[in-house]
């Protein structure tokens, strides 16, 4: 499936609708359907390299991708279970909780890497963790719109730390590319995806999943307050295990520590003000929201174990590479315009585009209010940054 849809996507093979797709009998463990899945998805982010934006948008691919979803889904209903009751809305944030205290059960990944790990599997942890990291908060931020009130001003707080508050430097992403780095590994973006087992892409395909379907946004909140509960534990242990293998400079380690210190505060906003919060205003999507926290904690459990198991059976948790067509697509660089490859059927005649504006390109650094605040005749304003 994924070496078609990359034909597909290159213009070298037929319409991705007419790949079929294989029920697989454990879709989470199924390399090929989370890599095809995988790279449908990218094209909502910066888009493969050499294939054609359109194809974002394409029916015959929103068709496949629906019909790798409808397998996804069904995978993850049999991993995590089907939604249980609805819970009391002012029980949402203790459900949270109490789901972060759980033991997942089997070895802690982040013990063994705190105190165990060679540096060649530390290179390995980073480089799965890449397929999500490089792209940290962007698939939560499709909740922003689907949101009004409490529970968005409290997804924007936490946003807004995970993109740096203002800095490039410090958005998370790119904190997390330096330490890739700092330990030799490639950190362009989409580099390492094509050697990733199904159940890491799995992990980083829920998030796109319940980011791009609103029916789901329950769901994705939930997946968001249980993801910060859980972070800054693990994260200690991961910088710890760094500087245990000698990286204890800022580069290696700067991300790490982050998240042991932002994820103690973004626990209590996502938890409280943010799930309970869209519990409070829409009480039907509470079940949603403790089912997309379970399937967070299912999901990883089950992200952890490939590379346990390779480990100590003294092997690498990679896969070979796949084929020619999606080693083509291996890098997903944020494709402009349209690329070499193929574009979707029919093909769109050209067409005038409207005048864009580029209204920041010239602005030396980044501006803390608008212009027209500073001027009598403009929009009055009287808010400022909220911290
Ligand atoms: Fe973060
Ligand atoms: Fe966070």
């Amino acid at each position: 499936m994924s070496e078609a849809l990359g034909d597909a996507l290159l213009g070298t093979g037929p319409s991705p609708d007419a790949i079929p797709v294989d029920p697989a009998t454990d879709p989470l463990a199924d390399d090929d359907l989370q890599l095809a899945l995988y790279w449908c998805y990218e094209l909502h982010y910066r888009g493969l390299e050499g294939v054609d934006d359109r194809w974002e948008w394409a029916p015959a691919l929103l068709a496949l991708r629906a019909r790798l979803e409808d397998v996804f889904e069904r995978g993850l209903v049999d991993a995590v279970g089907p939604t249980g009751g609805a819970p009391d809305p002012e029980e949402v944030d203790r459900a949270l909780r109490e789901l972060g205290a759980e033991d997942a059960g089997g070895r802690s990944l982040s013990r063994h890497l705190e105190r165990e790990a060679t540096l060649g599997q530390m290179r390995e942890f980073l480089a799965h963790r890449s397929a999500y990291q490089l792209k940290e908060a962007d698939p939560h931020s499709w909740a922003l719109p689907r949101l009004y009130g409490e529970p968005k001003a409290a997804l924007v707080e936490i946003q807004a730390d995970e993109y740096g508050g203002g800095r490039a430097e410090r958005i998370h992403a790119e904190l997390f590319a330096a330490s890739m780095r700092a330990l030799g590994l490639d950190a362009t973006y989409g580099a390492y995806v094509p050697r990733l087992p199904a159940p890491t892409l799995a992990t980083v395909n829920l998030m796109s999943f319940l980011g791009l379907h609103r029916r789901l946004r329950g769901a994705l909140v939930g997946h968001l307050a249980l993801f910060e509960t859980t972070s800054p534990v693990p994260n200690r242990r991961y910088a710890q295990g760094l500087r245990r293998l000698g990286f204890d400079d800022e580069a290696a380690t700067a991300f790490f520590v982050e998240h042991v210190e932002a994820d103690a505060v973004h626990e209590a906003i996502a938890c409280v003000d943010l799930a309970a919060g869209l519990a409070r205003q829409q009480p039907a999507l509470a079940q949603d929201i403790v089912w997309g926290a379970r399937a967070l904690g299912g999901l990883g459990a089950r992200g952890s174990a490939p590379l346990l198991g390779a480990w100590d059976a003294g092997e690498s948790s990679w896969r070979a590479p796949r084929g020619r067509p999606v080693s083509r697509l291996a890098r997903p660089l944020g494709a402009r315009g349209r690329g070499r490859g193929g574009g979707p059927p029919p093909p769109a005649p050209p067409r005038a585009r409207p005048q864009r504006h580029r209204a920041t390109t010239s602005r030396a650094t980044s501006i803390s209010r608008p212009s027209w605040s500073r001027s009598s005749t403009g929009p009055r304003t009287s808010s400022g940054p909220s911290r």
